[in-house]
Protein backbone atom coordinates (compact mmCIF):
# COMPACT_ATOMS: atom_id res chain seq x y z
CA UNK A 1 0.00 0.00 0.00
CA UNK A 2 1.08 3.77 -0.92
CA UNK A 3 0.03 6.53 1.16
CA UNK A 4 1.07 10.02 1.14
CA UNK A 5 -0.01 11.08 4.05
CA UNK A 6 1.89 11.03 7.58
CA UNK A 7 0.75 9.30 10.34
CA UNK A 8 -0.98 12.35 12.41
CA UNK A 9 -3.22 15.10 11.28
CA UNK A 10 -3.32 17.36 13.37
CA UNK A 11 -6.28 20.36 13.05
CA UNK A 12 -6.64 22.65 15.76
CA UNK A 13 -6.46 21.13 18.85
CA UNK A 14 -8.10 17.66 17.22
CA UNK A 15 -5.38 14.82 16.66
CA UNK A 16 -6.09 12.34 14.77
CA UNK A 17 -4.49 9.09 14.62
CA UNK A 18 -4.52 7.62 11.05
CA UNK A 19 -2.73 4.02 12.48
CA UNK A 20 -6.50 2.55 13.58
CA UNK A 21 -8.00 3.23 10.27
CA UNK A 22 -4.80 1.87 8.03
CA UNK A 23 -4.88 -1.17 10.38
CA UNK A 24 -9.01 -1.51 9.99
CA UNK A 25 -8.26 -1.09 5.53
CA UNK A 26 -10.13 2.14 5.55
CA UNK A 27 -7.12 4.23 5.14
CA UNK A 28 -5.94 1.37 2.71
CA UNK A 29 -8.68 2.08 0.62
CA UNK A 30 -8.77 5.88 0.19
CA UNK A 31 -5.23 5.83 -0.49
CA UNK A 32 -5.71 3.25 -3.13
CA UNK A 33 -8.33 5.45 -4.56
CA UNK A 34 -6.42 8.29 -4.96
CA UNK A 35 -2.96 6.81 -5.48
CA UNK A 36 -3.66 4.40 -7.82
CA UNK A 37 -4.56 5.25 -11.51
CA UNK A 38 -5.99 2.94 -13.48
CA UNK A 39 -3.84 1.31 -15.92
CA UNK A 40 -6.25 -1.03 -17.42
CA UNK A 41 -9.17 1.15 -19.21
CA UNK A 42 -7.27 3.84 -20.41
CA UNK A 43 -8.11 2.97 -23.52
CA UNK A 44 -11.81 2.11 -22.86
CA UNK A 45 -11.54 5.76 -21.47
CA UNK A 46 -10.00 7.72 -24.42
CA UNK A 47 -12.85 5.58 -26.65
CA UNK A 48 -16.00 6.80 -24.48
CA UNK A 49 -14.40 10.10 -24.63
CA UNK A 50 -14.13 9.53 -28.71
CA UNK A 51 -17.77 8.41 -28.52
CA UNK A 52 -19.00 11.16 -26.46
CA UNK A 53 -17.63 13.49 -28.83
CA UNK A 54 -18.89 11.75 -32.09
CA UNK A 55 -22.32 11.44 -30.30
CA UNK A 56 -22.44 14.25 -29.09
CA UNK A 57 -23.43 13.24 -25.70
CA UNK A 58 -23.26 14.12 -21.82
CA UNK A 59 -22.19 11.75 -19.27
CA UNK A 60 -23.82 12.32 -16.44
CA UNK A 61 -23.48 9.41 -13.03
CA UNK A 62 -24.80 10.00 -9.69
CA UNK A 63 -22.01 9.53 -6.75
CA UNK A 64 -22.86 5.92 -5.45
CA UNK A 65 -21.58 4.94 -9.19
CA UNK A 66 -18.11 3.10 -9.52
CA UNK A 67 -15.10 5.14 -9.12
CA UNK A 68 -14.22 4.69 -13.39
CA UNK A 69 -17.73 6.10 -13.96
CA UNK A 70 -17.19 9.01 -11.76
CA UNK A 71 -13.90 9.75 -13.23
CA UNK A 72 -15.09 10.10 -16.75
CA UNK A 73 -18.65 11.59 -16.11
CA UNK A 74 -19.28 15.47 -17.15
CA UNK A 75 -20.99 16.15 -14.07
CA UNK A 76 -21.59 13.45 -10.38
CA UNK A 77 -23.87 14.39 -8.04
CA UNK A 78 -26.85 13.90 -6.58
CA UNK A 79 -30.78 13.18 -8.10
CA UNK A 80 -31.35 16.80 -7.90
CA UNK A 81 -27.88 18.18 -9.52
CA UNK A 82 -28.51 15.38 -12.04
CA UNK A 83 -32.01 16.44 -13.11
CA UNK A 84 -30.86 19.93 -13.20
CA UNK A 85 -28.26 18.73 -15.72
CA UNK A 86 -30.66 16.66 -17.69
CA UNK A 87 -33.23 19.65 -17.80
CA UNK A 88 -30.56 22.27 -19.13
CA UNK A 89 -28.37 19.69 -21.47
CA UNK A 90 -28.54 20.41 -25.50
CA UNK A 91 -26.54 17.10 -25.62
CA UNK A 92 -28.14 14.77 -28.20
CA UNK A 93 -27.28 12.08 -25.81
CA UNK A 94 -27.50 11.25 -22.36
CA UNK A 95 -25.51 8.59 -21.45
CA UNK A 96 -26.96 8.07 -17.78
CA UNK A 97 -24.85 6.26 -15.17
CA UNK A 98 -26.95 5.74 -12.39
CA UNK A 99 -30.61 3.21 -11.52
CA UNK A 100 -33.65 3.26 -13.56
CA UNK A 101 -35.89 5.75 -12.08
CA UNK A 102 -32.62 8.61 -12.55
CA UNK A 103 -32.54 7.91 -16.77
CA UNK A 104 -36.36 8.01 -16.85
CA UNK A 105 -36.20 11.43 -15.06
CA UNK A 106 -33.82 12.57 -17.84
CA UNK A 107 -35.82 11.10 -20.58
CA UNK A 108 -39.00 12.63 -18.79
CA UNK A 109 -37.42 15.89 -19.64
CA UNK A 110 -35.89 15.73 -22.56
CA UNK A 111 -38.41 13.38 -25.17
CA UNK A 112 -36.68 14.05 -28.11
CA UNK A 113 -32.80 13.12 -27.00
CA UNK A 114 -31.58 9.65 -26.71
CA UNK A 115 -31.17 8.61 -22.87
CA UNK A 116 -28.96 5.33 -22.82
CA UNK A 117 -28.92 3.63 -19.76
CA UNK A 118 -25.44 1.14 -19.38
CA UNK A 119 -27.32 -1.71 -17.73
CA UNK A 120 -31.28 -1.86 -18.24
CA UNK A 121 -31.43 -3.76 -14.84
CA UNK A 122 -29.94 -0.95 -12.55
CA UNK A 123 -33.09 -1.14 -10.54
CA UNK A 124 -34.30 0.50 -6.77
CA UNK A 125 -35.54 -1.47 -4.44
CA UNK A 126 -37.44 1.74 -3.02
CA UNK A 127 -38.77 2.46 -6.52
CA UNK A 128 -40.23 -1.13 -6.57
CA UNK A 129 -41.72 -0.84 -3.14
CA UNK A 130 -44.54 1.28 -4.93
CA UNK A 131 -45.77 -0.24 -8.01
CA UNK A 132 -48.06 2.37 -10.20
CA UNK A 133 -51.36 -0.07 -9.83
CA UNK A 134 -50.99 -0.47 -6.34
CA UNK A 135 -50.43 3.37 -5.67
CA UNK A 136 -53.26 3.89 -8.28
CA UNK A 137 -56.04 1.32 -6.14
CA UNK A 138 -54.74 3.27 -2.99
CA UNK A 139 -55.63 6.72 -4.22
CA UNK A 140 -59.01 5.60 -5.69
CA UNK A 141 -60.02 3.56 -2.02
CA UNK A 142 -59.07 6.97 0.02
CA UNK A 143 -60.84 9.56 -2.37
CA UNK A 144 -62.20 11.20 0.35
CA UNK A 145 -59.24 12.19 1.66
CA UNK A 146 -58.39 14.15 -2.15
CA UNK A 147 -54.60 13.37 -1.09
CA UNK A 148 -51.54 15.67 -2.65
CA UNK A 149 -49.35 13.32 -3.83
CA UNK A 150 -45.31 14.39 -2.98
CA UNK A 151 -43.26 11.35 -4.84
CA UNK A 152 -39.77 11.11 -4.13
CA UNK A 153 -37.77 10.91 -6.82
CA UNK A 154 -37.26 6.96 -6.52
CA UNK A 155 -40.09 5.93 -8.04
CA UNK A 156 -41.24 4.88 -11.53
CA UNK A 157 -42.21 7.17 -14.12
CA UNK A 158 -45.83 5.27 -13.74
CA UNK A 159 -45.85 6.98 -9.99
CA UNK A 160 -44.52 10.19 -10.67
CA UNK A 161 -47.59 10.55 -13.30
CA UNK A 162 -50.27 9.82 -9.98
CA UNK A 163 -48.16 12.65 -8.19
CA UNK A 164 -48.35 16.13 -7.49
CA UNK A 165 -44.98 17.33 -7.18
CA UNK A 166 -41.79 15.26 -6.94
CA UNK A 167 -39.19 15.97 -4.19
CA UNK A 168 -35.54 14.94 -3.83
CA UNK A 169 -33.32 14.05 -0.21
CA UNK A 170 -31.73 17.50 -1.63
CA UNK A 171 -35.13 19.55 -1.72
CA UNK A 172 -37.62 17.54 -0.08
CA UNK A 173 -38.20 19.85 3.37
CA UNK A 174 -38.79 22.80 0.44
CA UNK A 175 -40.93 21.36 -1.14
CA UNK A 176 -43.34 19.98 1.95
CA UNK A 177 -43.17 23.31 2.80
CA UNK A 178 -44.57 24.61 -0.29
CA UNK A 179 -47.51 21.90 -0.46
CA UNK A 180 -51.09 23.51 0.01
CA UNK A 181 -51.81 24.02 4.02
CA UNK A 182 -55.65 22.45 3.18
CA UNK A 183 -54.62 19.13 1.88
CA UNK A 184 -53.57 16.00 3.15
CA UNK A 185 -49.96 14.70 1.99
CA UNK A 186 -48.90 11.29 0.81
CA UNK A 187 -45.56 11.08 0.80
CA UNK A 188 -44.43 8.00 -1.52
CA UNK A 189 -42.46 5.52 -1.36
CA UNK A 190 -40.11 6.22 1.57
CA UNK A 191 -41.37 5.84 5.00
CA UNK A 192 -37.82 6.95 6.50
CA UNK A 193 -36.96 10.18 3.99
CA UNK A 194 -40.64 10.83 4.52
CA UNK A 195 -40.70 10.68 8.92
CA UNK A 196 -37.68 12.69 8.38
CA UNK A 197 -39.49 15.65 6.81
CA UNK A 198 -42.32 15.51 9.51
CA UNK A 199 -39.71 16.04 11.81
CA UNK A 200 -38.45 18.79 10.30
CA UNK A 201 -41.31 20.70 9.11
CA UNK A 202 -44.21 19.38 11.67
CA UNK A 203 -46.04 18.72 8.35
CA UNK A 204 -48.50 15.89 9.09
CA UNK A 205 -48.03 13.32 6.08
CA UNK A 206 -49.30 9.93 5.13
CA UNK A 207 -46.32 7.56 4.63
CA UNK A 208 -46.20 4.95 2.13
CA UNK A 209 -44.17 1.90 3.74
CA UNK A 210 -41.30 1.61 1.25
CA UNK A 211 -37.16 1.73 2.29
CA UNK A 212 -34.38 1.75 0.35
CA UNK A 213 -32.48 -2.11 1.02
CA UNK A 214 -29.09 -0.13 1.73
CA UNK A 215 -29.66 2.36 3.82
CA UNK A 216 -31.81 0.11 6.31
CA UNK A 217 -28.79 -1.67 6.80
CA UNK A 218 -27.26 0.79 9.30
CA UNK A 219 -28.28 -0.14 12.27
CA UNK A 220 -27.88 2.09 16.11
CA UNK A 221 -25.79 -0.47 17.58
CA UNK A 222 -23.28 -0.21 14.41
CA UNK A 223 -23.23 3.48 13.93
CA UNK A 224 -22.77 3.24 18.58
CA UNK A 225 -19.62 1.25 18.08
CA UNK A 226 -17.85 3.58 15.65
CA UNK A 227 -18.70 6.36 17.31
CA UNK A 228 -17.30 4.88 20.41
CA UNK A 229 -13.65 4.39 17.91
CA UNK A 230 -13.83 7.89 16.38
CA UNK A 231 -15.50 10.28 18.88
CA UNK A 232 -14.25 13.27 17.34
CA UNK A 233 -15.04 12.10 13.77
CA UNK A 234 -19.06 13.44 12.52
CA UNK A 235 -22.04 11.14 11.79
CA UNK A 236 -22.91 12.16 8.24
CA UNK A 237 -25.89 10.27 7.47
CA UNK A 238 -28.46 9.81 4.48
CA UNK A 239 -32.02 10.82 5.42
CA UNK A 240 -33.16 6.62 4.08
CA UNK A 241 -31.23 5.96 7.13
CA UNK A 242 -33.91 4.49 9.86
CA UNK A 243 -34.55 7.12 12.64
CA UNK A 244 -32.58 4.85 15.22
CA UNK A 245 -29.61 6.11 13.29
CA UNK A 246 -30.74 9.50 12.04
CA UNK A 247 -31.21 10.42 15.67
CA UNK A 248 -27.16 9.55 16.39
CA UNK A 249 -26.31 11.30 13.15
CA UNK A 250 -24.25 15.28 13.65
CA UNK A 251 -26.11 16.17 9.88
CA UNK A 252 -28.73 13.99 8.03
CA UNK A 253 -28.71 15.47 4.20
CA UNK A 254 -28.38 14.58 0.73
CA UNK A 255 -25.51 12.91 -0.96
CA UNK A 256 -24.35 16.84 -2.80
CA UNK A 257 -24.88 17.82 0.66
CA UNK A 258 -22.57 15.67 2.30
CA UNK A 259 -19.52 17.00 -0.02
CA UNK A 260 -20.23 20.81 1.05
CA UNK A 261 -21.06 19.98 5.07
CA UNK A 262 -17.30 17.92 5.12
CA UNK A 263 -15.73 20.72 2.92
CA UNK A 264 -17.25 23.22 5.35
CA UNK A 265 -16.56 21.04 8.57
CA UNK A 266 -13.52 21.68 10.18
CA UNK A 267 -12.98 18.30 11.32
CA UNK A 268 -10.25 16.06 9.58
CA UNK A 269 -12.48 13.39 9.68
CA UNK A 270 -15.98 11.94 9.30
CA UNK A 271 -18.46 9.04 9.34
CA UNK A 272 -20.23 8.55 6.01
CA UNK A 273 -23.49 6.96 7.02
CA UNK A 274 -24.56 6.25 3.20
CA UNK A 275 -23.85 4.05 0.02
CA UNK A 276 -20.14 3.48 -0.47
CA UNK A 277 -19.81 5.12 -3.97
CA UNK A 278 -20.14 8.03 -1.86
CA UNK A 279 -16.66 8.00 -0.24
CA UNK A 280 -14.86 8.52 -3.60
CA UNK A 281 -16.50 11.63 -4.72
CA UNK A 282 -15.70 12.83 -1.20
CA UNK A 283 -12.17 11.52 -1.23
CA UNK A 284 -10.91 12.73 -4.42
CA UNK A 285 -12.86 16.13 -3.80
CA UNK A 286 -10.89 16.67 -0.04
CA UNK A 287 -8.05 14.03 -0.29
CA UNK A 288 -6.41 15.76 2.88
CA UNK A 289 -9.64 14.30 5.08
CA UNK A 290 -10.87 10.96 5.78
CA UNK A 291 -14.39 9.33 5.24
CA UNK A 292 -14.82 6.39 7.60
CA UNK A 293 -17.51 4.02 6.02
CA UNK A 294 -20.34 4.31 8.16
CA UNK A 295 -20.65 0.58 8.44
CA UNK A 296 -23.43 -2.48 8.98
CA UNK A 297 -23.81 -4.82 11.48
CA UNK A 298 -22.39 -7.68 9.16
CA UNK A 299 -19.51 -5.05 7.86
CA UNK A 300 -18.64 -1.74 6.10
CA UNK A 301 -19.31 -2.21 2.88
CA UNK A 302 -23.02 -0.81 1.78
CA UNK A 303 -22.94 -1.32 -1.83
CA UNK A 304 -26.08 -0.85 -3.74
CA UNK A 305 -26.03 -3.94 -6.18
CA UNK A 306 -28.42 -1.98 -8.78
CA UNK A 307 -25.67 1.26 -8.89
CA UNK A 308 -22.94 -1.07 -9.26
CA UNK A 309 -23.99 -2.92 -12.06
CA UNK A 310 -22.73 -0.37 -14.72
CA UNK A 311 -19.24 -0.64 -15.64
CA UNK A 312 -17.01 1.27 -17.78
CA UNK A 313 -17.39 -1.38 -19.97
CA UNK A 314 -21.02 -1.30 -20.17
CA UNK A 315 -20.86 2.88 -20.54
CA UNK A 316 -18.93 2.20 -23.95
CA UNK A 317 -21.35 -0.51 -24.72
CA UNK A 318 -23.89 1.84 -24.53
CA UNK A 319 -22.48 5.25 -25.94
CA UNK A 320 -21.54 2.74 -29.06
CA UNK A 321 -24.64 0.92 -30.26
CA UNK A 322 -26.79 3.74 -28.52
CA UNK A 323 -28.62 0.89 -26.27
CA UNK A 324 -29.88 0.15 -24.08
CA UNK A 325 -32.32 3.57 -24.45
CA UNK A 326 -34.88 4.67 -21.91
CA UNK A 327 -38.40 4.48 -24.01
CA UNK A 328 -41.68 5.42 -21.86
CA UNK A 329 -45.17 5.74 -23.14
CA UNK A 330 -46.17 9.36 -24.48
CA UNK A 331 -48.70 9.92 -22.28
CA UNK A 332 -47.04 8.74 -19.04
CA UNK A 333 -44.21 10.86 -19.90
CA UNK A 334 -45.96 14.04 -20.70
CA UNK A 335 -48.19 13.66 -17.45
CA UNK A 336 -44.88 12.48 -15.31
CA UNK A 337 -42.66 15.92 -16.66
CA UNK A 338 -45.53 18.08 -14.52
CA UNK A 339 -44.32 17.22 -11.19
CA UNK A 340 -40.93 16.90 -12.07
CA UNK A 341 -41.10 20.50 -13.73
CA UNK A 342 -43.00 22.26 -10.53
CA UNK A 343 -39.84 20.63 -8.27
CA UNK A 344 -37.56 22.26 -10.62
CA UNK A 345 -39.49 25.65 -9.98
CA UNK A 346 -39.80 25.01 -6.30
CA UNK A 347 -36.60 24.62 -5.94
CA UNK A 348 -34.88 26.87 -7.85
P1 LIG B 1 -29.38 11.48 -3.37
O1 LIG B 1 -30.42 12.21 -4.16
O2 LIG B 1 -29.12 12.08 -2.03
O3 LIG B 1 -28.13 11.37 -4.17
O4 LIG B 1 -29.89 10.00 -3.08
C1 LIG B 1 -30.26 9.13 -4.08
C2 LIG B 1 -30.36 7.74 -3.61
O5 LIG B 1 -30.70 6.85 -4.36
C3 LIG B 1 -30.06 7.45 -2.23
O6 LIG B 1 -30.12 6.08 -2.01
FE1 LIG C 1 -32.43 2.68 -4.58
FE2 LIG C 1 -31.27 2.37 -2.22
FE3 LIG C 1 -29.89 1.87 -4.43
FE4 LIG C 1 -30.53 4.42 -3.75
S1 LIG C 1 -29.17 3.03 -2.67
S2 LIG C 1 -30.71 3.48 -5.77
S3 LIG C 1 -32.56 4.09 -2.83
S4 LIG C 1 -31.71 0.75 -3.70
Amino acid sequence: MRSTRSDLVHEGNFVWSHRPLIESGILASAADSLDSMPTLGVDLVEEILELKRDRNALILAHNYQVKEIQDVADYVGDSLGLSYQAAQTDADVIAFCGVHFMAETAKILNPTKTVVLPDLDAGCSLSESCPPDKLAAYLQQHADKNYYVIAYINCSAGVKALSDVICTSGNAMKIVNAAPQDRNILFVPDENLGSWVIEQTGRNMTLWRGNCYVHVEFTREAIERIKAEYPDAPVVAHPECTYAVRILADEVCSTEKMISYCRAHPSPAFVIVTESGMLHRLRREMPNKIFIPGPTDHCACADCRFMKMNTLEKLHAALLNLQPEIILPEPIRARAELPIRRMLELSA
